[in-house]
């Protein structure tokens, strides 16, 4: 069975997108990618089908990264069953993501474990906020990869 791990934000177009960009390069780099199921969503559905921020697609592609084929959408009842791991971004994402989840097996966590432990919503900030993102999704996908394998 591969893994399967769900990384999850907000609005899925600047945080996760990048998340799920950069762990699948990792992974594609490791030769692993037959051993991983990895995907993004939302808790919030406002931007349902939408491509990722412009600012993380600048920025991930900055790093040597495609995310632009990406379409957000929000987090489902079947991903609680389907996703082995779902990580989030930030304790607000985990609280929602563990209050929808109920009773179901999946592994839930912060998707960083060592500070600043969550990774900042940059949607209504500078450009450094992008970057950032990317050096933390980065070293916690770094991290997150060394755990599962
Ligand atoms: P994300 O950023 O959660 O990293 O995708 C956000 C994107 C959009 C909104 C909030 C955060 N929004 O309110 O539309």
């Amino acid at each position: 069975m591969p893994h399967s791990v769900l990384f999850v934000c907000l609005g899925n177009i600047c945080r996760s997108p990048i998340a799920e960009g950069v762990f699948r390069a990792l992974v594609e780099e490791a030769g692993l990618a037959k051993r991983f199921t990895i995907d993004s969503a939302g808790t919030g559905a406002w931007h349902e089908g939408d491509p990722p921020d412009p600012r993380s697609i600048e920025i991930a592609a900055k790093h040597g990264i495609d995310i632009s084929a990406q379409r957000a959408r929000q987090v489902r009842h079947e991903d609680f069953q389907n996703f082995e791991t779902i990580l989030a971004m930030d304790n607000e994402n985990l609280s929602v993501l563990r209050r929808k989840a109920g009773t179901k097996p999946t592994r839930i966590q912060l998707f960083l474990n060592t500070p600043p432990m969550s990774v900042p919503d940059p949607y209504y900030g500078g450009p450094d906020g992008f970057e950032n993102v990317y050096q933390l999704v980065r070293s916690g996908s770094e991290d997150f990869l060394k755990s599962v394998i």
